[in-house]
């Protein structure tokens, strides 16, 4: 064999190996999750690599994914889209063409992207909200909050709060021909965490007169109190959004002090005086025994109260609506969660479902065997999968017969 023969082969066997990553058997088109797994894991070594230069903030590197995926708001033959402002935040405006004779129904959407990147002008949400749109005949309204590091926790709650607030009057509703009894708000990762944080802070407003009438949570962030749940421990390298990723997003909600980020890391940040909080989030009681397997529950260490005095915000509801009291979940409505199995966020969503039924709250929980993080991300071309169409299909089709 020759030098350049096996160089040949020694790089192959490092792409491959680079490539590679444990995807479970069980999901289809592997090798091509596994490619585009590769290319998210080059950009976040990019942004580590930046990061240690002191060049740029990681979430800057992390945040060209979504510039590169921009898409100019472009009207079709069934629904003009406009970027406006409500209440002075920005957002993109999805309103179908077809003229019918009663009242629309209104999405409000919330994209992911752990609170530091993503935006609704991204093809594949911009995509989601034209399909919302034209399958439901809805006007559909994408908020384009602010994002951290610039911002922390709470701005981007009130971004959201003050768009919904905004849609929801009864002088705005009429303007768009919306149905005041069919509303939803809806969002993924930590917009599935911003729309249930959105929902409960709905129920203590006195100035909102509409009622939302389902919130649609897909595969959302919903606690910060323990990072170390069954699903954080069995999909911790799982493609997309690995543990650190995840506890990186978390920390960053709140403050770039790395202090927050290592204290989290290692599950040790909630300060003794809100040991009470845990109830909230103890897996032993609140998870099927499906998910709970073999893993074994341990009481909770805690950390310094320094960290808590600093930051309140990962011990408020409005960031990890999982910490309201059962009291504050009555009232909510109609509720549609959708959880992955390869997914450390899956036992927030699920948890979220045995709280909300357990106080009478009507939960229709889907829970897909074969998906990852973030499948709805994949329906636009080279990175689409079939699990992101199937995934879409399935939450617009429940949307289309419930809203
Ligand atoms: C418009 O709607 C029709 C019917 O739902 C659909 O077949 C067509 O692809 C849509 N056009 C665009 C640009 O999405
Ligand atoms: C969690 O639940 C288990 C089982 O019911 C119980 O033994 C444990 O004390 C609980 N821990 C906390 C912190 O609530």
């Amino acid at each position: 064999m020759g030098t350049k023969s096996l160089c040949l082969l020694l790089a192959s066997v490092l792409v491959a190996y680079y490539v590679y990553t444990p995807v479970p058997e069980t999901i289809e088109e592997r090798w091509k999750l596994m490619l585009i797994n590769a290319g998210f894991r080059s950009v976040a070594h990019v942004a580590e690599f930046a990061e240690w230069l002191g060049l740029v903030h990681y979430m800057e590197v992390l945040m060209m994914i979504t510039s590169i995926e921009y898409t100019a708001p472009i009207s079709d033959e069934n629904v003009t889209v406009t970027d406006t402002k409500f209440n002075n935040v920005p957002v993109r405006l999805y309103v179908p063409r077809k003229q019918s004779s009663g009242l629309k129904r209104a999405v409000i959407y919330i994209h992911g992207g752990g609170w530091c990147v993503g935006g609704s002008a991204m093809e594949p949400y911009d995509l989601l909200s034209r399909w919302t749109a034209n399958e439901l005949n809805a006007v559909v309204i994408s908020v384009e909050y602010r994002l951290a590091p610039l911002h922390h926790f709470p701005v981007q709650f009130e971004d959201v709060y003050a768009v919904v607030k905004f849609f929801l009057q009864t002088s705005i509703l009429a303007r768009y021909g919306v149905d005041p009894n069919r509303v939803c708000v809806s969002g993924d990762s930590a917009g599935g965490n911003l729309a249930a944080a959105v929902a409960q802070q709905l129920l203590d407003d006195l100035e909102v007169k509409a009622k939302l009438k389902i919130q649609a949570l897909l595969y959302p962030a919903l606690q910060t109190l323990d990072l170390d749940l069954p699903s954080y421990k069995e999909n911790e390298n799982k493609p997309i959004l690995p543990k650190s990723l995840m506890v990186r997003f978390w920390s960053e909600y709140f403050t770039t002090d790395v202090s927050l980020k290592e204290a989290m890391a290692s599950n040790r940040h909630v300060p003794a005086e809100s040991s009470h909080l845990f109830r909230f989030v103890n897996w032993s009681n609140l998870l099927p025994e499906k998910f709970k397997k073999d893993h074994v529950y341990a009481s909770p260490i805690y950390g310094s109260s320094r960290l808590g005095k600093k930051y309140p915000g990962f011990l408020d509801p409005r960031a990890a609506p999982l910490l309201a009291d059962d009291t504050k979940l009555f009232g909510l409505p109609v509720t549609y969660i959708l959880t992955c199995q390869h997914d450390v966020l899956r036992d927030d969503g699920i948890m979220y479902v045995s709280r909300l039924r357990k106080v009478g709250i009507e939960v229709i929980h889907d829970h897909i065997e074969d998906a990852i993080h973030g499948a709805l991300m994949f329906i636009t071309s080279p990175t689409d999968l079939a699990l992101g169409h199937r995934v879409a299909n399935k939450y617009i089709e429940w949307l289309n017969m419930n809203l």
